[in-house]
């Protein structure tokens, strides 16, 4: 995924006083088993994290896997890491985000907390970036380095030492939106290279549904070049409900079609100001009728 990785989104404005770090104790990550026929093998990296904001302290673990080409890939690093989006923890309103060329032994972490502050009674989102690295004590890594020598991305896990911690320094903001950031993706199977997947609905974010003022999507997965994932984010206020479709177009925004059937609806929830949510992912529906211009 090629989002672009916005640890302060614009809804957030004001900066509010320092709170509790978190800590990340019990993190292990683990890269696959070489394997000599270039099947997908699974990456894992798993951490707890605790704090103290919000007047309670809450632990969670956090873990997410992926599947990466392990023995054809000479690259060092996972070129298959999810980046640009939180991955929720779980319990106690925990997310974090990973970054690009992850390697087990040397990779980046956000993690983010929110929680309503009791003496604003304002929601509150937390945030912390770090590198961790085996270059320092934090990371004991086994990484076969015989499988280094001729196939770089090794096989291999690494642990924080036993009873180890690392405490991140948070920065803070305060939610005064009522804007959700409202996630759209959406796959076409394409005839013809460069073509491209617009969006437009019912409401003035999205055109009011003129398709000359569609919302234009960027690619989100290069690399499927037969049948791309196309992606917006776009800050639309909570509890509000619109109906849209999606338009199929050539790169230079000539033969325009609509999708066919019915519009799509959606409601952004109630108290998701400030989040993020995901309308869902679909494939383009085709068959649908072209658009006079
Ligand atoms: C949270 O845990 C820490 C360390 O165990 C303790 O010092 C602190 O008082 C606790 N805070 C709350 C609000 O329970
Ligand atoms: C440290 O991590 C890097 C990147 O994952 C790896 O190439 C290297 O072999 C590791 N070194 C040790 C001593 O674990
Ligand atoms: C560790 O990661 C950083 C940032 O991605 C990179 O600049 C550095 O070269 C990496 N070090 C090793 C030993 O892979
Ligand atoms: C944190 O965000 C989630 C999802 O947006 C929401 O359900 C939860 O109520 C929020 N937690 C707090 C303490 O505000
Ligand atoms: C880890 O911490 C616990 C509790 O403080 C202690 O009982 C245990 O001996 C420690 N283990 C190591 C290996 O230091």
């Amino acid at each position: 995924m090629m989002w672009k990785t916005l640890l302060l989104p614009a809804a957030f404005c004001s900066f509010v006083a320092a709170y509790s770090p978190f800590i990340i104790k019990n993190l292990n990550t683990h890269q696959p088993n070489g394997n000599p026929d270039g099947q997908t093998n699974y990456y894992r990296i798993q951490f707890d994290v605790t704090s103290s904001n919000g007047g309670a302290n809450s632990t969670t673990t956090c873990q997410t896997f992926w599947g990466d080409n392990s023995w054809l890939q000479t690259e060092s690093y996972s070129m298959a890491v999810p980046t640009g989006n939180w991955i929720a923890c779980g319990a106690n309103d925990f997310r974090f985000q990973l970054f690009p060329y992850f390697s087990i032994g040397n990779f980046s972490l956000a993690v983010q907390q929110n929680f309503t502050d009791a003496a604003t009674n304002q929601e509150i989102f937390a945030t912390a970036k770090t590198h961790m690295s085996n270059s320092t004590s934090t990371l004991n890594c086994d990484i076969n380095p015989e499988e280094v020598m001729y196939q770089q991305h090794a096989h291999g896990d690494c642990n924080m030492a036993s009873n180890g911690s690392v405490s991140l320094q948070v920065e803070t903001e305060a939610c005064n939106s009522r804007d959700a950031t409202t996630i759209f993706e959406v796959s076409g199977s394409f005839d013809n290279n460069g073509e491209e997947i617009v969006l437009v609905g019912s409401i003035p974010e999205l055109g009011n549904w003129s398709p000359t003022k569609a919302v234009s999507m960027s690619v989100t997965n290069p690399q499927s070049a037969g049948a791309p994932t196309f992606g917006a984010r776009l800050e639309i206020a909570e509890g509000t409900s619109f109906e849209y479709k999606y338009i199929m177009q050539e790169a230079d925004g000539s033969g325009k079609t609509w999708e066919c059937c019915e519009n799509r609806v959606y409601t952004i929830p109630a108290n998701s100001a400030c989040g993020e949510i995901n309308v869902g992912s679909d494939w383009f529906r085709g068959g649908g009728s072209p658009i006079q211009t």
